[in-house]
């Protein structure tokens, strides 16, 4: 109770707040040990095994929170099941100028334009050695400087600079706010790109002793050809899973922030849910039922996240949904993920696993990119 009380009262004066300014604060907070910990009562039910690595429950904080793994034990200890830290880049970068993230609170989403602002990877390399040997699930989000004259080897370079770190990767190449990122997601820029990524997570399996999953994340904005060259490369290179997925290029029109959709960037958050659960379906369908697929956009509580689940998708993240839902709102979502699968009469998620992929993916997804 006292809890949920500082969270409301936490949340609101942080939402008086320029976005960015509350979540630098947000992230010092964390720092600082000053959110009390909340971390959930185990669920049996929830508990994920993939890739030898045993998830607590399947809910991730998404990458673009902990852009520079500075507090990933913290996101832990608030409950989350995995932590992603990243966009982490060759070199330190600034991003785009500012005002660069805008609330759509009327209609629980975020627009961001931020750009891969971050300290690149020696700062993020030594914050994740001082808490080496500590438990807990750490993906590592890489990507690529916005002046690299080789943005595939940018990737190649993350790989090798996080091996001793990571649990997985996530090669991000779905970002819309560095001009021409997405380009990677064509056939054979991704063909080309998967393969050198994997060639390099294969030589670093023989020195860190164990094979780190490589994951890619993409963007709700392919169309069904996209969708189909993402992942007919994907399976052909034999990638170990899929994030579905980044933020959209969309501005669906029966919004209430009519203002702020003016901005560029991508959205995220509620309005964000039904375009990336659709592709998240359409990659299941075109995957088959093993490749393990994270659900990402517009989850807010139990009833989203559980229907990520039931599209096809192994893990779920959420970012926008936690701003707006409030620092320790995890473990009452994680009790109600329980509570509603033992009412449905599953004793764990591969239950309800794909029982909605079909309705899914037979929606339209628009074809901007
Ligand atoms: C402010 C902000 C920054 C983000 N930065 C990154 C990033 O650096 N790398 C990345 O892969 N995704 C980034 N994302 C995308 C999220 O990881 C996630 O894919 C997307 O927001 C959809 O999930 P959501 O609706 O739960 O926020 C960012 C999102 C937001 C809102």
């Amino acid at each position: 109770m006292a809890n949920s009380m500082l969270d409301s009262l936490t949340r609101k004066a942080l939402f008086a707040l320029d976005p960015e300014f509350a979540h630098t604060m947000a992230v010092t907070a964390l720092k600082t040990g000053l959110v009390p910990g909340c971390r959930p009562k185990p669920h049996a039910a929830l508990a994920v095994r993939l890739w030898d690595l045993d998830f607590p429950n399947p809910l991730g904080v998404a990458a673009g929170f902990d852009k520079n793994a500075e507090v990933p034990d913290a996101l832990l200890r608030l409950g989350f099941g995995a932590a992603e830290v990243g966009t982490i880049t060759p070199l330190a970068q600034p991003g785009n100028p500012k005002p660069r993230m805008f609330r759509l609170v009327d209609d629980e989403a975020v627009i961001n334009r931020l750009g891969f602002n971050n300290k690149g990877h020696l700062a993020a390399q030594q914050s994740l050695a001082a808490r080496k040997g500590r438990p807990g699930i750490i993906g590592i989000n890489v990507g690529a400087n916005k002046d690299s004259d080789d943005r595939t080897e940018d990737y190649v370079t993350g790989v090798k600079a996080f091996a001793d770190y990571a649990s997985y990767f996530t090669v991000n190449i779905s970002s819309p706010n560095t001009p021409g990122l997405r380009d990677l997601q064509a056939r054979d820029a991704l063909d080309n790109l998967l393969g050198r990524v994997l060639d390099e997570r294969n030589r670093q399996t023989e020195r860190v002793g164990r094979t780190v999953p490589l994951l890619l994340k993409i963007a709700p904005d392919l169309d069904e050809l996209g969708l189909d060259d993402v992942c007919a490369v994907a399976l052909e290179r034999g990638i170990d899973g899929m994030i579905v997925s980044n933020t959209t290029l969309d501005r669906p029109s029966h919004l209430h922030c009519q203002d702020q959709l003016k901005e560029t960037g991508g959205l995220s958050g509620a309005p964000l849910f039904a375009k990336s659960t659709i592709a998240l379906a359409k990659v299941r369908e075109r995957v088959g039922p093993d490749l393990p697929l994270v659900g990402v956009g517009g989850v807010r509580d139990a009833g989203t996240a559980l229907e990520k689940i039931r599209a096809g998708a192994h893990l779920v993240q959420l970012y926008t949904g936690w701003i707006y839902g409030g620092a320790l709102m995890i473990p009452s979502m994680l009790k109600e993920m329980a509570a509603e699968l033992q009412r449905s009469g599953a004793t764990s998620l591969d239950d309800i696993r794909g029982e909605t992929t079909r309705d899914w993916a037979v929606q339209p997804l628009s074809s901007k990119k």
